[in-house]
Protein backbone atom coordinates (compact mmCIF):
# COMPACT_ATOMS: atom_id res chain seq x y z
CA UNK A 1 0.00 0.00 0.00
CA UNK A 2 2.16 3.52 -1.13
CA UNK A 3 -1.27 5.32 -2.47
CA UNK A 4 -0.35 8.58 -4.41
CA UNK A 5 -2.55 11.48 -4.07
CA UNK A 6 -2.96 14.27 -6.47
CA UNK A 7 -5.24 17.11 -4.89
CA UNK A 8 -4.96 18.29 -1.36
CA UNK A 9 -4.30 21.75 0.55
CA UNK A 10 -2.14 20.52 3.05
CA UNK A 11 0.15 23.88 2.21
CA UNK A 12 -1.08 25.77 5.15
CA UNK A 13 -2.02 29.97 5.57
CA UNK A 14 -2.37 29.99 1.53
CA UNK A 15 -6.31 29.15 0.67
CA UNK A 16 -9.14 27.80 2.38
CA UNK A 17 -7.03 24.25 3.64
CA UNK A 18 -4.97 23.70 6.74
CA UNK A 19 -5.05 27.02 8.31
CA UNK A 20 -1.72 26.40 10.04
CA UNK A 21 1.24 24.25 10.48
CA UNK A 22 0.17 22.29 13.27
CA UNK A 23 -2.67 21.15 11.42
CA UNK A 24 -0.89 20.40 8.25
CA UNK A 25 1.15 18.15 9.83
CA UNK A 26 -1.47 16.77 11.58
CA UNK A 27 -2.87 16.13 8.04
CA UNK A 28 -0.02 14.74 6.73
CA UNK A 29 -0.11 12.04 9.75
CA UNK A 30 -3.37 11.06 8.62
CA UNK A 31 -2.69 10.99 5.27
CA UNK A 32 0.38 8.69 5.93
CA UNK A 33 -2.83 6.53 8.40
CA UNK A 34 -4.66 6.20 4.71
CA UNK A 35 -1.50 4.63 2.90
CA UNK A 36 0.00 7.31 1.48
CA UNK A 37 3.52 7.39 0.49
CA UNK A 38 3.49 10.29 -2.05
CA UNK A 39 1.36 13.61 -1.03
CA UNK A 40 0.90 16.31 -3.90
CA UNK A 41 0.42 19.75 -2.19
CA UNK A 42 -2.24 21.96 -4.83
CA UNK A 43 -3.10 25.52 -3.59
CA UNK A 44 -5.55 26.98 -5.21
CA UNK A 45 -4.74 29.26 -7.98
CA UNK A 46 -8.15 31.02 -8.42
CA UNK A 47 -8.48 34.67 -9.49
CA UNK A 48 -10.06 36.91 -6.89
CA UNK A 49 -9.92 34.95 -3.89
CA UNK A 50 -7.06 32.40 -3.94
CA UNK A 51 -3.97 33.60 -5.87
CA UNK A 52 -1.31 33.17 -2.89
CA UNK A 53 2.07 34.81 -4.80
CA UNK A 54 4.54 31.61 -5.70
CA UNK A 55 7.43 32.80 -3.64
CA UNK A 56 4.82 32.59 -0.66
CA UNK A 57 3.92 28.59 -1.79
CA UNK A 58 7.41 27.68 -1.73
CA UNK A 59 8.23 29.25 1.29
CA UNK A 60 5.44 27.18 3.08
CA UNK A 61 6.72 24.52 1.13
CA UNK A 62 9.83 24.46 2.93
CA UNK A 63 8.56 25.22 6.07
CA UNK A 64 6.58 22.12 6.28
CA UNK A 65 9.37 19.94 4.69
CA UNK A 66 11.90 21.15 7.90
CA UNK A 67 8.98 19.48 10.36
CA UNK A 68 8.34 16.50 8.06
CA UNK A 69 8.54 13.01 9.71
CA UNK A 70 10.15 10.22 8.20
CA UNK A 71 6.67 8.49 8.15
CA UNK A 72 5.06 11.10 6.55
CA UNK A 73 4.62 11.29 2.41
CA UNK A 74 6.87 13.03 0.83
CA UNK A 75 6.02 15.79 -0.80
CA UNK A 76 5.33 17.19 -4.81
CA UNK A 77 4.30 20.52 -5.42
CA UNK A 78 1.32 21.41 -7.64
CA UNK A 79 -1.45 23.87 -7.92
CA UNK A 80 -4.88 23.21 -8.29
CA UNK A 81 -5.51 25.94 -11.40
CA UNK A 82 -9.15 27.62 -12.16
CA UNK A 83 -9.77 27.69 -15.73
CA UNK A 84 -10.01 31.73 -15.45
CA UNK A 85 -8.65 34.24 -17.34
CA UNK A 86 -5.31 33.81 -15.29
CA UNK A 87 -5.58 30.58 -16.33
CA UNK A 88 -5.74 31.53 -20.09
CA UNK A 89 -2.93 34.47 -19.77
CA UNK A 90 -0.73 31.69 -18.48
CA UNK A 91 -1.43 29.18 -20.96
CA UNK A 92 -0.48 31.74 -23.24
CA UNK A 93 2.43 32.58 -21.65
CA UNK A 94 3.38 29.09 -20.71
CA UNK A 95 3.54 29.42 -17.28
CA UNK A 96 0.66 27.49 -15.92
CA UNK A 97 2.02 25.79 -12.07
CA UNK A 98 2.14 22.29 -13.04
CA UNK A 99 3.15 19.16 -10.37
CA UNK A 100 6.56 19.51 -10.29
CA UNK A 101 8.73 17.75 -12.77
CA UNK A 102 5.63 16.59 -14.84
CA UNK A 103 4.04 17.67 -17.61
CA UNK A 104 0.68 17.45 -15.96
CA UNK A 105 -1.28 19.75 -14.21
CA UNK A 106 -4.13 20.19 -12.12
CA UNK A 107 -7.49 22.64 -13.25
CA UNK A 108 -11.09 22.94 -12.28
CA UNK A 109 -14.08 24.66 -14.02
CA UNK A 110 -16.96 26.77 -12.70
CA UNK A 111 -19.50 23.77 -11.58
CA UNK A 112 -22.26 25.24 -13.31
CA UNK A 113 -20.81 26.12 -16.65
CA UNK A 114 -18.10 23.86 -19.00
CA UNK A 115 -16.39 26.69 -20.31
CA UNK A 116 -17.14 27.36 -24.42
CA UNK A 117 -14.10 25.97 -26.25
CA UNK A 118 -12.86 23.19 -23.67
CA UNK A 119 -12.52 20.21 -25.50
CA UNK A 120 -10.54 21.91 -27.95
CA UNK A 121 -7.91 23.70 -25.50
CA UNK A 122 -8.12 20.50 -23.67
CA UNK A 123 -7.02 18.60 -26.93
CA UNK A 124 -4.72 21.93 -28.04
CA UNK A 125 -2.51 20.77 -24.69
CA UNK A 126 -2.27 17.53 -25.41
CA UNK A 127 -0.82 17.81 -28.66
CA UNK A 128 1.41 20.11 -27.16
CA UNK A 129 2.58 17.40 -24.96
CA UNK A 130 0.66 18.33 -21.44
CA UNK A 131 -1.70 15.94 -19.66
CA UNK A 132 -4.25 18.37 -18.12
CA UNK A 133 -6.15 16.38 -15.33
CA UNK A 134 -9.38 17.75 -13.86
CA UNK A 135 -10.69 17.86 -10.53
CA UNK A 136 -13.55 16.70 -8.87
CA UNK A 137 -15.33 16.43 -12.03
CA UNK A 138 -17.92 15.10 -10.48
CA UNK A 139 -19.35 18.35 -9.56
CA UNK A 140 -19.86 19.65 -12.62
CA UNK A 141 -23.58 20.11 -13.75
CA UNK A 142 -23.20 19.68 -17.13
CA UNK A 143 -21.44 15.75 -17.16
CA UNK A 144 -23.97 14.90 -14.51
CA UNK A 145 -26.52 12.34 -17.00
CA UNK A 146 -24.35 13.67 -19.99
CA UNK A 147 -21.61 10.33 -20.59
CA UNK A 148 -21.11 11.56 -24.19
CA UNK A 149 -19.72 15.07 -23.03
CA UNK A 150 -17.78 14.09 -20.26
CA UNK A 151 -16.03 10.82 -23.01
CA UNK A 152 -15.64 14.02 -25.06
CA UNK A 153 -13.30 15.66 -22.37
CA UNK A 154 -12.16 12.18 -20.89
CA UNK A 155 -10.39 12.00 -24.29
CA UNK A 156 -7.71 14.90 -23.57
CA UNK A 157 -8.00 14.86 -19.76
CA UNK A 158 -7.73 12.58 -16.76
CA UNK A 159 -10.31 12.93 -14.14
CA UNK A 160 -9.77 12.84 -10.95
CA UNK A 161 -12.87 12.24 -8.12
CA UNK A 162 -13.04 13.48 -4.84
CA UNK A 163 -12.72 10.42 -2.64
CA UNK A 164 -15.15 12.35 -0.11
CA UNK A 165 -17.78 12.82 -2.94
CA UNK A 166 -17.64 8.75 -3.03
CA UNK A 167 -18.08 8.15 0.15
CA UNK A 168 -21.77 10.54 0.24
CA UNK A 169 -20.10 13.55 1.94
CA UNK A 170 -20.46 16.16 -0.62
CA UNK A 171 -23.73 16.16 -1.52
CA UNK A 172 -26.36 13.55 -3.35
CA UNK A 173 -25.73 14.42 -6.62
CA UNK A 174 -22.28 14.84 -6.36
CA UNK A 175 -22.11 11.59 -4.93
CA UNK A 176 -24.14 9.35 -7.36
CA UNK A 177 -21.69 11.52 -10.04
CA UNK A 178 -18.95 10.19 -8.54
CA UNK A 179 -20.10 6.77 -8.03
CA UNK A 180 -21.12 6.51 -11.28
CA UNK A 181 -18.03 8.01 -13.32
CA UNK A 182 -16.17 5.42 -11.22
CA UNK A 183 -18.67 2.65 -11.98
CA UNK A 184 -18.69 3.50 -16.07
CA UNK A 185 -14.95 3.38 -15.67
CA UNK A 186 -14.98 7.45 -16.88
CA UNK A 187 -13.27 8.09 -13.67
CA UNK A 188 -8.94 7.75 -14.39
CA UNK A 189 -7.50 8.71 -10.48
CA UNK A 190 -9.24 9.55 -7.04
CA UNK A 191 -7.64 11.88 -4.50
CA UNK A 192 -8.94 12.92 -0.85
CA UNK A 193 -9.26 16.66 -1.86
CA UNK A 194 -8.13 17.22 1.86
CA UNK A 195 -8.46 20.66 2.99
CA UNK A 196 -8.72 19.82 6.71
CA UNK A 197 -8.60 16.74 9.75
CA UNK A 198 -12.06 15.63 8.89
CA UNK A 199 -11.90 15.33 5.23
CA UNK A 200 -10.13 12.53 5.94
CA UNK A 201 -12.32 9.97 7.49
CA UNK A 202 -14.34 11.08 4.47
CA UNK A 203 -11.77 9.93 2.40
CA UNK A 204 -11.66 6.84 4.01
CA UNK A 205 -14.95 6.23 3.70
CA UNK A 206 -15.03 6.65 -0.13
CA UNK A 207 -11.68 4.05 -0.09
CA UNK A 208 -14.07 2.09 1.56
CA UNK A 209 -17.19 1.92 -0.80
CA UNK A 210 -14.40 1.36 -4.13
CA UNK A 211 -12.85 -1.75 -2.03
CA UNK A 212 -16.23 -3.05 -1.65
CA UNK A 213 -18.50 -2.70 -4.59
CA UNK A 214 -15.46 -2.55 -7.36
CA UNK A 215 -12.82 -4.86 -5.65
CA UNK A 216 -9.46 -3.92 -4.11
CA UNK A 217 -7.78 -4.31 -7.38
CA UNK A 218 -10.07 -0.85 -8.26
CA UNK A 219 -8.39 1.04 -5.32
CA UNK A 220 -4.66 0.16 -6.48
CA UNK A 221 -5.99 1.24 -10.05
CA UNK A 222 -7.23 4.47 -9.12
CA UNK A 223 -5.29 5.18 -6.08
CA UNK A 224 -1.89 4.11 -6.90
CA UNK A 225 -1.04 2.97 -10.54
CA UNK A 226 -3.10 5.81 -12.26
CA UNK A 227 -1.77 8.52 -10.18
CA UNK A 228 1.82 7.30 -11.17
CA UNK A 229 0.97 7.28 -14.49
CA UNK A 230 -0.13 10.51 -14.57
CA UNK A 231 2.82 12.04 -12.80
CA UNK A 232 5.29 10.60 -16.23
CA UNK A 233 2.53 12.76 -18.03
CA UNK A 234 0.87 9.55 -19.41
CA UNK A 235 -3.02 9.23 -19.86
CA UNK A 236 -4.09 6.14 -18.04
CA UNK A 237 -7.14 4.23 -20.50
FE1 LIG B 1 -9.06 21.27 -4.27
Amino acid sequence: MAYVDLHSHVLYGLDDGAPDQSTAVAMLDGLAALGISEQCVTPHQKAGQYLPDWDRIEQTLSQLETVRKPTHPTLRLGAENMWDDVFYQRAADGTIPHYRGTSAFLVEIPPSLIPVGMADRLFKFRMAGKLPVLAHPERYHQLWDNDDLARTLRASCAFVVDLGAVGGFHGKRETKAARHLLECGLATAVATDAHQLGDLQQAAAGLAWIDKKLGHAAVTRLFDHAPRAILTGELPD
